[in-house]
C-alpha cells in the first residue's frame, strides 16, 4: 500500500516535471530582451521628440533601433528584429509566414479584448534549415507613436515630408492608439 502511495507520488512528480516546457529559460531570457528592447526604444523616442523634434526623432527609429537589436542579439545570440504586417521599412520588417500567422492572431486577440502590449507567443519549430526557438511580443501604438505611424492628414507637414522623402512605400500609418503596430521576433536556431 505504502509502496503503491509512493509510485503515485513519484508519477505525479515526474509528470510535472515532464510537463515543464524544455524552453522555459529561453522564454525567459527572450520575454527579458524584448521587454529591454520595448524599453530603449521607447526612452530614446521621448528623449529626442523632447529635445528636438518629430523629424529629428525619425532618426531614432530608423538608426538607433537597428542598432540596439543588433547590439542585443550579438550579446546573446538571439537574432532579434522587428516585424508588421504593414511595415514602414520593408527591407528590415517584412514577417516571414510564420510571423504573418503570429501577427494576424495578435490583432485577432486584441479584437477579443486583450491588451494590444501583453501578447507573446513562442514555439519550437522544424524549418528546411532546422529546428529552431522562436517567440514574438507584440509592439502596441501609443500616443507618442501617432506622431508618425497615425492617419496621415493628423502627421506635421514636416513628417509627412519626411516619411515620403525616405519611405515612398510607406504602409505604416493611420494607426489608432492600442492597435498593434508590430512585433519584436526572436529566434534561435537548436
Ligand atoms: C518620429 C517618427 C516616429 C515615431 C514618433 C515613431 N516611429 Fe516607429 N518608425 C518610424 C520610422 C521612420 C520607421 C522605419 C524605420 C526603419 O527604417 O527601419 C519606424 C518603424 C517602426 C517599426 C518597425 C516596423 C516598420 O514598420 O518598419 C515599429 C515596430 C515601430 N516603428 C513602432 C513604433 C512605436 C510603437 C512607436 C511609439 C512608441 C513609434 N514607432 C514611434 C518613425 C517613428
Amino acid at each position: 500500500m505504502l509502496r503503491m502511495a509512493w509510485l503515485c507520488l513519484l508519477a505525479v512528480f515526474a509528470s510535472a516535471v515532464l510537463a515543464q516546457p524544455p524552453n522555459k529559460a529561453l522564454v525567459e531570457e527572450s520575454r527579458e530582451v524584448a521587454n529591454r528592447i520595448a524599453g530603449q526604444v521607447r526612452d530614446e523616442l521621448v528623449r529626442e521628440l523632447d529635445r528636438t523634434s518629430p523629424i529629428r526623432a525619425i532618426t531614432v527609429c530608423k538608426y538607433s533601433v537597428p542598432e540596439i537589436t543588433s547590439n542585443i542579439s550579438r550579446q546573446t545570440g538571439l537574432r532579434v528584429t522587428r516585424v508588421a504586417l504593414r511595415p514602414r521599412n520593408r527591407a528590415l520588417a517584412e514577417p516571414d509566414a510564420w510571423e504573418q500567422q503570429v501577427l494576424l492572431d495578435f490583432e485577432k486577440r486584441v479584437a477579443k479584448g486583450e491588451k494590444a502590449d501583453a501578447l507573446e507567443h513562442h514555439e519550437i519549430v522544424t524549418e528546411p534549415a532546422g529546428r529552431a526557438f522562436r517567440y514574438m511580443k507584440s509592439i502596441a501604438v501609443s500616443q507618442p507613436c501617432m506622431l508618425c505611424h497615425g492617419p496621415v492628414n493628423q502627421l506635421s507637414e514636416g513628417v509627412r515630408a519626411q516619411l515620403l522623402l525616405e519611405y515612398p512605400n510607406d504602409k505604416a500609418v493611420e494607426y489608432q492608439v492600442g492597435q498593434v503596430r508590430g512585433a519584436i521576433s526572436i529566434k534561435k536556431p537548436l
